[in-house]
């Protein structure tokens, strides 16, 4: 073999293999290598295939096996057996670990249940629990479980709970005993957590319920008249069913056409500058047809009032043009500044010249130049605003074409000084 093959071999395997082979045969006439090589890439496919198949199979099984574990799960849950049941004995053994010893399953087996299950035997009365408290809790909790800085308050808070403010306490919010005494017990003192013994749990949670009024100060708190205690809020909490009533109306069938009696029109993508430009053609001529017959009656009782000279056909049709400007811009009697200026008496009007409107340099500048709107730079600005006064703030695309302007320009004219 040639110094070549010798080298790649080791690293590119059946690769060099093929190149091997057909170097050999080389000799031999270019058609048979072909076939030869031809052959060999077949044989490959077909261990590549079996490959696959082999693995298929195995998946197979995998799911197969994972179906079954599963169905077990779903038989052992409707069969009532819940989370508490001890874990299924397996067949296979993985020679990991030993078996768990009683103490230790105990010691992790802290938690207590609002029922009382998981309560071990004890007591604690106020005033010792006063005095653990002091010790252990007051430095962020108070003196009184009133809270200190930031900390949580646990006591008080009563009849907040509906305020737009309200203070979750202990006393005012918490439904279950069960649950401050296994918190306590558990996590508290924060960052010293599991250093409570249980009677000193009983004395503090004792004297938690005392700061929030419910006990009396010779009370002492035990594992047998634990359930006696009432909870302020126990009440406050509802099952959750919307399960039962909710789920059923969001599974309804969508409504997804003719949803609403009335369709009403109230903001036009042109306006807002978001519709592509392609279909602006249908576009402005759905503007037009809707100013004809939808304009409100302010506005037309307004169109009436127009210089004669001017042709009222066009000042109609240039007040429906104007609809691309009104998100923006007010004109008429009171008209005030918007994201726009005013624009009454626009024509012969400074550029820039609204009292209170902040412009932008460009507009600002040529104002103060002494410029003036008159119809031929006002019709240049507005087919093409971003052109016309590179840096004005109006962002909007321009007019869309020449009649617009004109009628536009008639509609502003009519608009006069007030
Ligand atoms: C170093 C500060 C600190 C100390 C000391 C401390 N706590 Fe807390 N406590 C916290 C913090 C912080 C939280 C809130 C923890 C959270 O939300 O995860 C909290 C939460 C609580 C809550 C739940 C309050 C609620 O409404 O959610 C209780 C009850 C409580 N502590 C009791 C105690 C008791 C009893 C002691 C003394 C044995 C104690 N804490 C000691 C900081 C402290
Ligand atoms: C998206 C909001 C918006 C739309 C839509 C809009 N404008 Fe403007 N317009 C502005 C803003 C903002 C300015 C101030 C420009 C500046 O300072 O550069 C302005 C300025 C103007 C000015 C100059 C006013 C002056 O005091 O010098 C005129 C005239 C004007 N717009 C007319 C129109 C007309 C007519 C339309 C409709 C075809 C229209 N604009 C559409 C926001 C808008």
């Amino acid at each position: 073999m040639s110094k070549f093959l010798n080298l790649y071999l080791p690293a590119a395997g059946g690769t060099a293999l093929i190149l091997g082979s057909a170097y050999g045969l080389s000799t031999r006439g270019y058609q048979d290598d072909t076939v030869a090589a031809l052959q060999t890439q077949l044989e490959q496919k077909e261990v590549v295939v079996a490959d696959a198949s082999a693995q298929a199979a195995a998946l197979d099984a995998q799911v197969a096996e994972m179906m079954a574990a599963n169905e077990e799960l779903l038989a052992r849950a409707a069969a009532g057996g819940g989370l508490t049941d001890p874990a299924p004995v397996t067949e296979v053994a993985y020679g990991l670990g030993r078996p768990a010893l009683d103490e230790e399953i105990a010691a992790w087996d802290v938690d207590v249940l609002p029922d009382g299950r998981g309560l071990p035997v004890g007591s604690g009365d106020v005033w010792t629990g006063e005095e653990l408290f002091v010790d252990n809790c007051a430095a962020c909790h108070g003196d009184f479980a009133e809270g200190v800085g930031n900390w949580p308050v646990l006591a008080g808070g009563f009849d907040t709970l509906a305020d737009e403010d309200p203070v979750k306490t202990v006393g005012s919010y918490w439904p279950y005993l069960s649950t401050v005494w296994d918190y306590t017990h558990r996590s508290m003192p924060f960052g010293n957590a599991g250093t409570l013994s249980d009677d000193d749990t009983y004395a503090i949670v004792a004297y938690i319920l005392y700061s929030n009024n419910l006990v009396d100060d010779d009370f002492t708190l035990s594992n047998e008249n634990f359930l006696d205690v009432e909870m302020y809020n126990a009440d406050g909490f509802v099952v959750d069913d919307r399960d039962v009533l909710e789920y059923a109306q969001w599974r309804a069938e969508p409504c997804m056409e003719n949803c609403k009696d009335s369709v009403e029109i109230t903001m036009r993508a042109s306006v807002v500058d978001v519709t592509p430009e392609d279909d602006m053609a249908e576009e402005a001529s759905a503007a037009h047809s809707m100013s004809d017959d939808t304009a409100p009656a302010e506005e037309s009782a307004e169109a009436e009032n127009v210089q004669a000279s001017a042709d009222p056909a066009l000042i109609e049709a240039g007040q429906g043009v104007f609809r691309q400007c009104s998100s923006c811009h007010q004109i008429g009697e009171n008209a005030r500044n918007g994201a726009g200026p005013q624009l009454n008496g626009i024509l012969g009007r400074t550029i820039g010249g609204v009292d209170g409107f902040r412009y932008s340099t460009v507009m600002a500048d040529a104002g103060a130049a002494g410029e003036v709107w008159e119809a031929e730079n006002l019709t240049a600005f507005l087919m093409d605003p971003r052109g016309v006064m590179n840096g004005t703030k109006m962002a909007f695309r321009g007019l869309r074409s020449e009649e617009d302007a004109a009628a536009l320009l008639a509609y502003l004219q009519s608009m006069g000084a007030e």
